[in-house]
């Protein structure tokens, strides 16, 4: 039996960082649900598919071969047939896109079973949009985190500027709004806090604040013994 724990909220708000950490605390599986959007949209630019017709897109969603490894340092190898896309899947760009073809009922249903099956004996953390609303709804701890628009344009920022890119504050505020605003408003899977999820602001936590909250829910519900920090 799996024992699942969902982490849900906007980009930036910290899912990531703090989902992977937590499943390597506690020794559980890991699904980054986004990066199954963001492969899918760079399947179909790839492919020439239309980000708008939804049958060759749920097709795409269903059949593409794709594989996540762990390296011996901790980090996670993303392929794209056989190809590793690990970087190209961060750009802001990948990211539109996978908003996009996020927003299409068809490429939903198409990537449910896909999603289910990360759920795997000890336990997952679940990280994405929906996880604890429609995916994984029996789940018995499901956190909902947020951060204020400026806050999480100046984390991507500042992750920008580490790798070397050169960006606009301004223009990256414009992004992470117009992705929320299509992520909260679209008719299927809104992005939107489930009625038992626990909602946190990160805003003003730092990343070990944030799993240190979470690991005490986890250990408080009885979901893990408790592990020596
Ligand atoms: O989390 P990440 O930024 O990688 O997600 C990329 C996009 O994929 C999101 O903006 C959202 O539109 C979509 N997504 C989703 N449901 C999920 C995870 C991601 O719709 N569970």
């Amino acid at each position: 039996m799996a024992t699942i724990i969902t982490i849900d909220g906007p980009s930036g708000a910290g899912k990531g960082t703090v989902s992977r950490g937590l499943a390597n605390k506690l020794g559980f599986h890991y699904l980054d649900s986004g990066a199954l959007y963001r492969l899918l949209g760079l399947a179909a630019q790839r492919h020439r598919v239309g980000l708008d017709s939804d049958n060759a897109l749920s097709m795409l969603a269903a059949h593409m071969d794709i594989g996540f490894k762990t390296l011996d340092d901790g980090s996670l190898k993303i392929l794209l047939e056989g190809e590793d896309v690990s970087q190209e899947l961060r750009t802001e760009n990948t990211g539109a896109l996978a908003s996009q073809v996020a927003a299409h009922p068809e490429v939903r249903t198409a990537l449910f079973d896909r999603q289910r099956q990360f759920a795997k004996a000890p336990g997952l953390i679940a990280d994405g949009r929906d996880m604890g609303t429609v995916v994984f709804p029996e789940a018995p701890l499901k956190i909902y985190l947020t951060a204020s628009i400026e806050e999480r344009a100046q984390r991507r920022y500042k992750e920008l500027l580490d790798k070397g890119e050169n960006v606009s504050l301004r223009a990256l505020e414009e992004q992470v709004r117009s992705r929320d605003e299509r992520d909260m408003n679209r008719d299927v899977s809104p992005l939107l806090p489930a009625e038992d999820a626990i909602e946190l602001d990160t805003s003003e936590l730092s990343i070990q604040e944030v799993m240190d909250t979470v690991l005490n829910l986890v250990y408080l519900k009885g979901l893990v013994k408790v592990i020596d920090q």
